[in-house]
């Protein structure tokens, strides 16, 4: 593994939004001012705006608050703070077998972070949040996709309320405001059919990714910063992320999705809207009225018959929106 420990002390440094010299940077690595300008260049690289000014020094364009282990774990079941990793879900798929039910990892730079079906999801540092959590589902595989829609209830729960903003649920599991993406759920599962699953649930959240960059993404999106009422600390958001994730899939497993069923649909992004499943080549469109009890899609058509749609391969846009 790369050793990231140089730009790591120099963004430790400089979280504090204030100047500090290269020569002070320097003594602190142990390194000529020539090598941390290098170092300087690699955090660029990483998406952090940083910017120098004669006699003064570097400064991020705003201060940033780093993740903190300590303010991470609360509970007895680990969270694991990586700074630089390729993936959390890929993190928490290789370790599984070995990890406890609620075991999370969490990350401030993805360097392959991924979507649905090989899609990439964007991962600049320490302006997001990263997370994975594993979870063993003794109920098996078939009740995995209930268990991914309760994932983003409780997530668009908990941003509600720790943000302000009018975050919904965009059908299998993202997250939206004002028709934008404002986080992704990547959920991935192995295990044998019959048998205990073991579900890697991964979550990219945007909290404040400059809107004067120009990023990969091909369709809109958002982050809290444009769209909260208030700027939840990012330590703190996390920690009770994740605890009520432990405590809302422990419920799902007690109760099933009938217990969130009428949760999703007050956050439906689409309910009664006119929008189009994409389904491998073909496309059928109808007005969205909810989900069912087993988490698929009730798509309305034009005679007033109502048709439940389920499986990984469907993906969801609005009428206004289609592109794919
Ligand atoms: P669906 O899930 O309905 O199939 P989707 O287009 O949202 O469709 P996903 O695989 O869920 O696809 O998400 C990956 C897509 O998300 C990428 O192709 C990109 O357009 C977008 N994306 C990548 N990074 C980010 C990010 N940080 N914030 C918002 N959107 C992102
Ligand atoms: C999507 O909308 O397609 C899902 C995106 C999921 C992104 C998160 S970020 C943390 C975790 N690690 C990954 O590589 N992906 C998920």
């Amino acid at each position: 593994m790369l050793d990231h420990s140089k730009r790591l002390q120099i963004i430790t440094t400089l979280a504090d939004g204030q100047f500090h010299s290269g020569q002070k940077l320097g003594e602190i690595l142990g390194v000529s001012r020539a090598a941390v300008n290098k170092q300087i260049q690699g955090l660029k690289e990483w998406g952090i705006d940083i910017y120098r000014v004669q006699g003064k020094g570097y400064q991020l364009s705003r201060p940033m608050e780093l993740l903190e282990a300590h303010k991470l774990n609360c509970g007895s079941v680990p969270v694991e703070l990586i700074p630089v990793i390729d993936s959390t879900n890929q993190y928490i798929k290789d370790r599984a077998e070995t990890l406890q039910s609620g075991h999370a990892c969490v990350a401030e730079l993805q360097l392959a972070g991924r979507g649905r079906r090989g899609r990439a999801w964007y991962s600049p540092f320490g302006c997001n949040l990263y997370l994975s959590l594993y979870w063993r589902l003794e109920a098996g595989l078939a009740a995995a996709m209930g268990l991914s829609l309760a994932v983003g209830i409780i997530a668009a729960e908990t941003l509600r309320e720790q943000t302000g903003a009018d975050v919904r649920v965009k059908w299998p599991n993202d997250l939206y405001v004002n028709d934008k993406k404002l986080a992704g759920i990547l959920v991935e599962l192995s295990g044998q059919a019959g048998e205990t699953a073991h579900v890697i649930v991964g979550m990219g959240i945007n909290m404040a990714m400059p809107t004067d960059i120009d990023t990969p993404i091909d369709q809109p999106w958002t982050s809290v910063a444009d769209v909260g009422q208030n700027m939840p600390s990012r330590n703190e958001l996390l920690a009770s992320l994740i605890e009520r994730l432990r405590e809302g899939l422990a419920h799902y497993e007690r109760e099933g999705l009938a217990a969130f069923t009428s949760r999703w649909n007050l956050l439906d992004n689409y309910i009664d809207r006119r929008v189009t499943l994409i389904i491998g080549p073909n496309t059928v469109s109808g007005i969205a009225r909810g989900i069912n009890e087993q988490g698929a899609l009730l798509l309305e058509n034009e005679n007033g018959d109502i048709t439940p749609y389920i499986g990984g391969e469907i993906s969801l846009r609005g009428n206004d929106a289609v592109t794919d």
